[in-house]
C-alpha cells in the first residue's frame, strides 16, 4: 500500500510540522489488511500541559499486529476500546518538551503509549505504561521495539514461560518477524538447537544467518515433512506467534515434555472464521504443556528484561533487528506491512530519530 502525497486522506507532509500536532485516527474498521481508506489524517493544536502533565514529542513509532485489533474496536488487548475516529494506539520514544510533572525534566526521554501523533500531552498514567529510557548507549530507536514491548514480549515468552535449556530443539513461527527474530538470536545464545520458519527464501536465509540451524519456508515447503527431518527427537519447544496450521502441525510432532509457548497467532487475526485447534490432546500423549502470555502481565520484569537484552547486544552478539519506515506519513503503510510479511524484524517509524546530537551508530537494519 503505497501512500503517495496527494493522499485523499489530507495527509500531504513529507516532512512533518512542527507548528501542530498530526495524528492518525481511525476512519474505519478494517476488513482484511488495512487499507489507507480505514485511517484519517488530522492536525490539531500542539496541546499544552497542565499541573501534573508534560508535553511529549515522538520521535519514533513501533508498530505491531494487535494495532488492527484495536483499530477493529475489540478491546481485548489491555487497551481502551477505540471508536470511530480515536486517536490509534501505539508506543513509541517520545523527549520531554515542557514539564509540570515533578517526575519529568525537559529532555527527558521516555517510551510508552504515545498513540499515533506526534505530540502528545500525558499525565504520565499507570495505563499509559511510560518507562524512562535507560540509554544502555544505544540508539534511542531500539526503545520502539527490541528495548521496547516487542523486546519485553520475546523475552517473558521464551525466557520465562519457555524455559529454555541448552541442547534443546526450539521451533520458532514468524521467526523473521519482531518477536521471532529476538527469539531465535536468545535460543542461540541460550544453547538451543534452532528451527525457524519464515515465508520466502530471502527471509529463510535471513533467519539461518541470525542463527537458525536450519529454516522452513512455509510458504513453500511441506511443514510437516521438513519438520519430521529435522527434528527426528521431536520439538522440545515450540514458540508459536502465528497460531492455526503452523501450531496444529507443530504440536503433532512435540516431543515427550514438549512445551508450546503461545505468544501470537497472526494466521488467524484476518480470517472470518477462527481456526478449531483439534488435535490439543496430543499433549496428554507426551505430556507436553501450552503456555500462553500476554506481555502486559510481564511489566514487573521490565527492568530484568531490559537489562538482560542490552547485554545480549553488547556482549553475546544479538543485533537488533528494526525494520524503519521513514516518515509519520507512512505509518498506514507500515502496518499493512506486518500483516503482507514486508517486514523484517520489529516494524517500526522514524518520525524525527534520534535527538541532535545523540545518534549512535548499533546497526538495526532490517532488509536481509
Ligand atoms: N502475547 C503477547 O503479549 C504478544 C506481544 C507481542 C506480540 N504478540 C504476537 O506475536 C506475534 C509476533 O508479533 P510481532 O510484533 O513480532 O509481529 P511480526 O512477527 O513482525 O509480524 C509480522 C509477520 O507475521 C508473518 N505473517 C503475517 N501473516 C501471516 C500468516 N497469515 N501466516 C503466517 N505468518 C504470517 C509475516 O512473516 P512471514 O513473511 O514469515 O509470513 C510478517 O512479516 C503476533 O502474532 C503478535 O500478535 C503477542
Amino acid at each position: 500500500m503505497a501512500i503517495s502525497s496527494n493522499s485523499t486522506n489530507g495527509c500531504d507532509a513529507a516532512v512533518i510540522p512542527e507548528d501542530r500536532n498530526c495524528q492518525w485516527r481511525v476512519a474505519a474498521r478494517p476488513k482484511g489488511n488495512v487499507v489507507l481508506e480505514d485511517f484519517a489524517w488530522v492536525e490539531e493544536p500542539i496541546p499544552r500541559p497542565r499541573d501534573g502533565e508534560v508535553l511529549l514529542q515522538t520521535l519514533y513509532l513501533g508498530l505491531a499486529p494487535v494495532m488492527r485489533m484495536y483499530m477493529l474496536g475489540t478491546g481485548t488487548a489491555g487497551e481502551k476500546p477505540l471508536e470511530i475516529g480515536d486517536v490509534i494506539h501505539g508506543r513509541g520514544t517520545a523527549r520531554v518538551m515542557e514539564s509540570r510533572h515533578p517526575d519529568y525534566q525537559v529532555g527527558d526521554m521516555v517510551q510508552g503509549q504515545m498513540g499515533w501523533q506526534t505530540y502528545k500531552v500525558s499525565a504520565m498514567t499507570e495505563q499509559e505504561k511510560f518507562f524512562k529510557c535507560p540509554g544502555f548507549s544505544l540508539p534511542y530507536a531500539l526503545c520502539a521495539g527490541v528495548l521496547g514491548m516487542t523486546g519485553l514480549s520475546a523475552w517473558a515468552g521464551f525466557i520465562d514461560c519457555g524455559k529454555p535449556r541448552s541442547g534443546e530443539t526450539v521451533v520458532i513461527s514468524g521467526a523473521a518477524g519482531g518477536v521471532g527474530s529476538l527469539v531465535v538470536q536468545m535460543a542461540k545464545i541460550r544453547g538451543c538447537r534452532v528451527i525457524g520458519i519464515a515465508g520466502g527464501d530471502e527471509k529463510c536465509a535471513f533467519i539461518r544467518d541470525l542463527g537458525c540451524e536450519a529454516s522452513i519456508d512455509y510458504k513453500a515447503d511441506n511443514v510437516a515433512q521438513k519438520l519430521a527431518e529435522l527434528c527426528p527427537q521431536g520439538i522440545d519447544l515450540y514458540f508459536d506467534n502465528v497460531g492455526g496450521e503452523i501450531l496444529s502441525t507443530c504440536l503433532e510432532q512435540l516431543a515427550m515434555y514438549g512445551r508450546v509457548v503461545l505468544c501470537g497467532s497472526i494466521s488467524e487475526y484476518t480470517r472470518a472464521e477462527p481456526f478449531g485447534l483439534t488435535n490439543y490432546t496430543r499433549l496428554r500423549r507426551v505430556n507436553g504443556s501450552m503456555q500462553g502470555f500476554f506481555v502486559y502481565n510481564h511489566l514487573h520484569q521490565w527492568d530484568e528484561a531490559m537489562t538482560e537484552i542490552a547485554t545480549m547486544i553488547h556482549d553475546q552478539g544479538l543485533r537488533p533487528v528494526q525494520d524503519m519506515v521513514d516518515g509519520f506519513e507512512n505509518m498506514p503503510e507500515a502496518l499493512a506491512r506486518l500483516y503482507d510479511g514486508s517486514n523484517v524484524g520489529v516494524q517500526c517509524c522514524r518520525v524525527r530519530g534520534e535527538p541532535q546530537g545523540e545518534a549512535l551508530t548499533t546497526d538495526i537494519g532490517g532488509q536481509p
